[in-house]
């Protein structure tokens, strides 16, 4: 049996120490919102937050978690999360939304550590989630208009 802290509660799944956290998190936990995109760290679909850094649950074993607090987008409660699902929902970001969870989980943690990010900011932080139906224009535009909204 393993425990994690996940959105701010300790859970215990029965699974191998080497299972990915993202299986964990969907099969184990059934928090379906992280997403399997590559399986290969290249592409942020399945970003959570780890200690509040953006992290690739597709490729960490659940068992290197350790204490630190696991945070997926079914537990976003922050400000600045508030600010970029407002934004999210106000620009109409998303597409077909499949990478929308990882680009959520960045933008929030760019916003949580720099209110008020530059372009390049934005471009550094945003860099590691793809999105194959081009909302990059959007989704920088929504974290502009988040950044607004925080003090
Ligand atoms: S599924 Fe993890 S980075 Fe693509
Ligand atoms: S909204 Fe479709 S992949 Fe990003």
């Amino acid at each position: 049996m393993i425990e994690i802290t996940l959105n701010g509660k300790t859970r215990a799944l029965d699974a191998a120490p080497d299972t990915p956290r993202l299986w964990a998190l969907r099969d184990h936990l059934g928090l379906t919102g992280t997403k399997f995109g590559c399986g290969i760290a290249q592409c942020g679909a399945c970003t959570v937050h780890l200690d509040g850094q953006p992290t690739r649950s597709c490729v960490t074993p659940v068992s290197a978690v350790g204490g630190r607090q696991v945070t997926t987008i079914e537990g976003l409660r922050s400000a600045p999360a508030k600010a970029v699902q407002a934004a999210w929902e106000s620009l109409d970001v998303v597409q077909c939304g499949y990478c929308q969870s990882g680009q959520i989980m960045s933008a929030v943690a760019l916003l949580s550590r720099n209110p008020h990010p530059t372009d390049k900011d934005i471009d550094d932080a945003m860099s590691g989630n793809i999105c194959r139906c081009n909302t990059y224009a959007r989704i920088r535009a929504a974290i502009k208009q988040a950044s607004k909204a925080l003090v």
